[in-house]
């Protein structure tokens, strides 16, 4: 660590951020070599900086009343935030930043027992750890219908969906053939297939063969139909797949490709000067699969179009700026932007002129109508819906505002004509930003009111928590034109990507409407049972099971004992007989590691071993009622 940085925060002035980056980002940039050092000298001397923005500091308090969202008011939007390591989705208010809920999805969670309770171990198959990245609701007619969350699961190549009527995970589905299952992409014309990119180049099948053969490795683009979650075919590609995209119509779907060059070590990655933007036709890729032209994969039966090598009427590859990470298409649906990473550039294809390079037509790069520097270690583009784009900018911590008609007029000028300049602004965000989203930006109303930028390091931002910093979600105020920071938001690691909807598309129920598949479940056990889960209290013993039914009513359970032999399998079955909004109870055994939630109206499930013989409280933790200390009761657990 060099004196500097021992330095109270105030006397390293004149940038901190500056100073941050010459240690720390510099070591990453050091290993990625000369591709992002020379980048950088043309991009910084090129681009047109209209202004650039500052953080906070220099605004002490002038930004409250933008974001203030009185107590008792409700904001204007719903933020769905993937959670990342954490392996969860938050649920925040925009614009007070407000955090309303946090979703279990691939995570164990002790408050609502996910992970624990019977259907969440059957969706689980008792992982419960996870890597959500990106979340995406499903659509119709190009805008949010309300329905579902997406959200993937990177460790274990799983697409998780959340049903937002009771904004709890209904479907898990295992996608095979793959690893680091990372960008996801909803269809937009309707809740159609979520297409699914693994990272992770491996052999295929990955049984053992073509260990060290890597120029033999593949990865798979998947298609689930979101209604059935089914995996319903893929599409193996020879490079490695990162961030997914769709147009509007349900013609195509995207995969940005940063391994072109099929290389399994760093430098490998990144030696070809131009990567590719994947486009996969997906009425050839459909006919291919009605028709029977598929392989299988391994124990899969999924039907597999092999698209390796060159292009054909499956797949096109677009070059386009070196690495590139982020594929965003804009509300009108005519233009994919693919953003460098290791380039200063964004790549803007014309989703229009891709018939043409099916047709061979034209050339996959003739495609490509504007390329504008943007900045050092471009991510994502998200839109206002007037035209421009905010592009994250990793390196240089900024988000760059740019003219997507003028980066074209500017692209197709002759070279050296600088008269147009497609970048309006660049301001400064804190620190290291990746996924950045606008409201309603991925749908065609996207509004241009906020927008989010999810910033990778706090560093000085918030108060010294120990080593483990919080990221900084920071809120910008896009609407005037003029961009303006007006909200630090500390966030446990380390949301990923987030989306910012209006509210009135999202209708959560306030009592637990009982429709989700699980009720099947209950309902089936009740009938073989001859019980009535809503009114009965029951103990029912069966070979290797003892389950025991419970209602919960506000302040006591329905069963105030039961009795059990040691090492017995219990199925504990609690149903919540209140009708009442936001009174939910749980089940909480002592020294058992059970702990659930239940919800007005709910019913859940959790199974375990009974212990040592002896005497066991059970108790809602859940503050229901004045009484709710007094809500308890006893297992007896006999030897
Ligand atoms: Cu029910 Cu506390």
């Amino acid at each position: 660590m060099s004196k500097r940085d021992k330095l109270p925060i105030r006397q390293q002035e004149p940038n901190p951020r500056r100073a941050f980056l010459g240690t720390s980002v510099a070591l990453g940039a050091g290993v990625l070599g000369n591709a992002v050092l020379s980048a950088c000298s043309r991009g910084e001397g090129t681009a047109g900086v209209a202004e650039v923005g500052s953080g906070a500091a220099t605004h002490p308090g002038g930004h409250a009343a933008k974001t203030h969202v009185a107590p008792g008011a409700l904001d204007e939007y719903y933020g769905f935030w993937s959670g990342g390591q954490s392996g969860e989705i938050r649920v925040i208010g925009i614009p007070s930043m407000r955090e309303l809920k946090r979703i279990p999805v691939f995570n164990r969670d002790s408050a609502t027992g996910w992970g624990g309770t019977d259907f969440s171990k059957q969706l689980l198959k008792d992982r419960v750890s996870g890597d959500t990245h990106h979340v995406h609701l499903s659509y119709k007619d190009g805008t949010y219908d309300g329905r579902y969350v997406f959200v993937n699961d990177k460790a274990a190549a799983r697409l998780a969906r959340v049903d937002i009527e009771s904004m709890e995970v209904d479907r898990i589905t295992e996608i095979p053939n793959s690893q680091g299952t990372h960008g996801i992409f909803p269809q937009r014309h309707k809740t159609g297939y979520v297409f699914c990119n693994a990272e992770f180049r491996t052999p295929q099948p990955n049984d053992g063969r073509d260990l060290e053969a890597a120029e033999k490795y593949g990865a798979l683009h998947t298609a689930i139909d979101g209604e059935s979650m089914e995996v319903k075919w893929q599409v193996l590609i020879e490079g490695n797949l990162d961030l997914a995209a769709t147009d509007y119509e349900g013609k195509y779907s995207f995969a940005t490709c940063y391994n072109s060059e099929g290389g399994t070590t760093l430098e490998g990655m990144m030696a070809a000067e131009r990567d590719c933007l994947y486009v996969f036709n997906i009425a050839a890729i459909e006919k291919a699969v009605a028709a029977g032209n598929t392989i299988k994969i391994g124990d899969s039966d999924v039907p597999v179009v092999d698209a390796r090598g060159k292009d054909s009427q499956y797949v096109l590859r677009v070059p386009v700026a070196k690495s590139p990470h982020g594929v965003n298409v804009d509300p009108t649906g005519r233009y994919a932007v693919c953003s460098g990473k290791l380039s200063p550039t964004c790549t803007v294809v014309d989703i229009q002129k891709l018939a043409d390079a099916f047709a061979g037509k034209i050339k996959p790069r003739d495609t490509v109508v504007a390329e504008p520097e943007v900045g050092l270690g471009p991510l994502h583009t998200a839109f206002d819906g007037r035209g421009n784009a905010f592009t994250s900018i990793f390196i240089d911590s900024v988000v760059t505002m740019w003219n997507i008609d003028k980066a074209i007029r500017a692209y197709s000028a002759k070279e050296g004509d600088k008269a147009v300049d497609p970048i309006l602004q660049k301001l400064d965000v804190h620190y290291q930003v990746g996924h950045l989203n606008a409201s309603m930006s991925e749908t065609k109303e996207a509004d241009g009111k906020w927008l989010i930028a999810l910033c990778k390091f706090s560093k000085d931002r918030f108060l010294n928590v120990g080593p483990l910093h919080s990221e900084n979600d920071q809120l910008t105020d896009v609407s005037t034109g003029k961009r303006e920071l007006v909200h630090d938001g500390p966030t446990y690691p380390e949301p990923h990507d987030a989306v910012i909807v209006k509210k009135e598309l999202i209708h959560p129920q306030k009592i637990q409407p009982r429709k989700a598949a699980r009720f099947q479940m209950y309902q089936a056990w009740a009938k073989e049972d001859g019980v009535d889960l809503t009114r009965d209290n029951k103990v029912i013993r069966k070979p290797g099971l003892v389950r025991v039914y419970m209602t919960s009513m506000a302040p006591a359970f329905g069963t105030s004992e039961f009795k059990v032999k040691s090492g017995d399998t219990v199925q504990v079955v609690v149903t919540n007989q209140d009708n009442v909004e936001d009174l939910s109870h749980g089940f909480c055994l002592s020294l058992h590691d059970v702990n659930f939630l239940v919800n007005a109206q709910d019913t859940q499930s959790y199974t375990f071993k009974a212990g040592k013989p002896g005497v066991y409280w059970y108790y809602c933790p859940w503050f229901c009622h004045a009484l709710h200390l007094e809500m308890r009761g006893r297992m007896i657990v006999e030897a």
